[in-house]
């Protein structure tokens, strides 16, 4: 397998190293992969001028998967839309069709004090994301600012979606329903816009092919209050972009940290990118600070879904629920009485429990 490394910007470096060292114990366990690294984001503008450069394009369409750290970072807030690091992101999701976003949201029994919810309310959680990660008003054309029609400036942007962009994710999230606990609630705003009624009505057609899945609709404003009144009540969630983007930080909270939550991006042929579903965290990048646990739990999942490797998937997540057992915590999920470590502490432990 030919993995593409993306260090990206801010603490992706520093969680990607730790991610790297487990991948190189798993490699001097026979596991055959052959690794390159090149930049993306505000690390590629700085070298190349751009932020998804023609290096990293030809590198990631030859790889059969690609794990990225993080990008952005307040330098690069006020460059030109297309140089930002936020669009060589949505770049190359888009250059590898990677439409299917999957963001696990799993509360280790050990961090059950570490969410600021209730143990209670978030014991046991075990939800799944499925987000559409290609389409909606991330890329909706006509988008800008201008001078309207009363000579004054304007914002906007487009939400829309197609008919199979809407088909292809719904059968995603069914037949990852179908695996879990067969409950599909899918996630709109279709009392209000037309681009959401028209998704569930296509989600709802789908379902005929899936008569062993219950499916429900929530309104996403609903949804939002629902995840943290009553997070068990869900098992796999769909949705578009924006209310996925939004939805999936809300529910990494009920697993104690941003910090905890992989994420894994698929094609049609489950080649995927892998990534924390958080961003670069500027306040704390260059400070052995960050929890690598969210992009090492995003490798175990390119091990799984690319790699169609189970055994390793399984063997870095149980590498992972044993650091937590033995109560080693970065500063974001750290409580009285376990054991602070830094982000490299962190890496060693996760080594040594491999
Ligand atoms: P963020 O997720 O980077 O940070 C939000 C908060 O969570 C911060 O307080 C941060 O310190 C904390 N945090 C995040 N990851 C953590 C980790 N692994 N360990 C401990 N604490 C962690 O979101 P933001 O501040 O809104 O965005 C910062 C930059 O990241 C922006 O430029 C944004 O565009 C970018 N971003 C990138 C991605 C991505 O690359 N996939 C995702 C989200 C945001
Ligand atoms: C994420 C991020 C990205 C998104 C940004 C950085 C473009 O928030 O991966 O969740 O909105 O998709
Ligand atoms: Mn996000």
């Amino acid at each position: 397998m030919k993995i593409l490394i993306l260090p990206g910007d801010g603490i992706g470096p520093e969680i990607i190293a730790q991610a790297t060292r487990v991948l190189d114990v798993l490699r001097s366990d026979g596991l055959k992969v052959e690794t390159e690294t090149a930049p993306l984001g505000g690390a590629a503008y700085d070298q190349y001028g751009a932020p998804y450069p023609q290096v990293t394009q030809d590198l990631a369409r030859a790889a059969d998967a690609v794990l990225l750290g993080a990008v952005g970072g307040p330098q690069y807030d006020t460059l030109d839309r297309p140089l930002r690091p936020e669009r060589g992101l949505l770049a190359i999701r888009k250059d590898l069709n990677l439409f299917a976003n999957l963001r696990p949201a799993i509360l280790y029994p050990e961090l059950a004090n570490a969410s600021t919810l209730k143990p209670e309310v978030v014991s046991g959680l075990d939800i799944l994301i499925v987000r559409e990660l290609t389409g909606d008003i991330y890329f909706g054309q006509p988008r800008g600012v201008h001078v309207n029609e009363a000579g004054e400036r304007e914002g906007f942007n487009t939400m829309r979606y197609s008919e199979s962009e809407i088909r292809r994710i719904a059968h995603v999230a069914f037949k990852a329903a179908q695996k879990r606990q067969k409950k599909l609630c899918s996630v709109d705003k279709a009392n209000v816009l037309e681009t959401t009624e028209f998704w569930k009505e296509i989600v709802t057609d789908v379902a005929k092919e899936y008569p062993d899945v219950a499916l429900s609709h929530m309104y996403v404003d609903n949804a939002a209050m629902q995840l943290v009144r009553n997070p068990k009540q869900f098992d796999v969630m769909v949705t578009g972009n924006i209310f996925g983007d939004i939805l999936s930080d809300e529910a990494s909270m009920l697993t104690g940290s941003i910090g905890m939550l992989p994420s894994a991006s698929l094609d049609q042929n489950n080649k995927g990118m892998y990534e924390p579903s958080h961003g670069s965290a500027p306040d704390i990048a260059g400070k052995n600070l960050a929890n690598p646990l969210a992009t090492i739990l995003s490798l175990a999942m390119l091990l799984r879904y690319s790699g169609n490797n189970e055994a390793a998937a399984v063997r870095v997540e149980n590498a992972v629920k044993a650091v937590l057992a033995q109560g080693y915590r970065t500063g974001d999920i750290f409580e009285a009485g376990t054991n602070k470590v830094s982000c490299s502490e962190m890496g060693d432990a996760v080594v040594a429990a491999l």
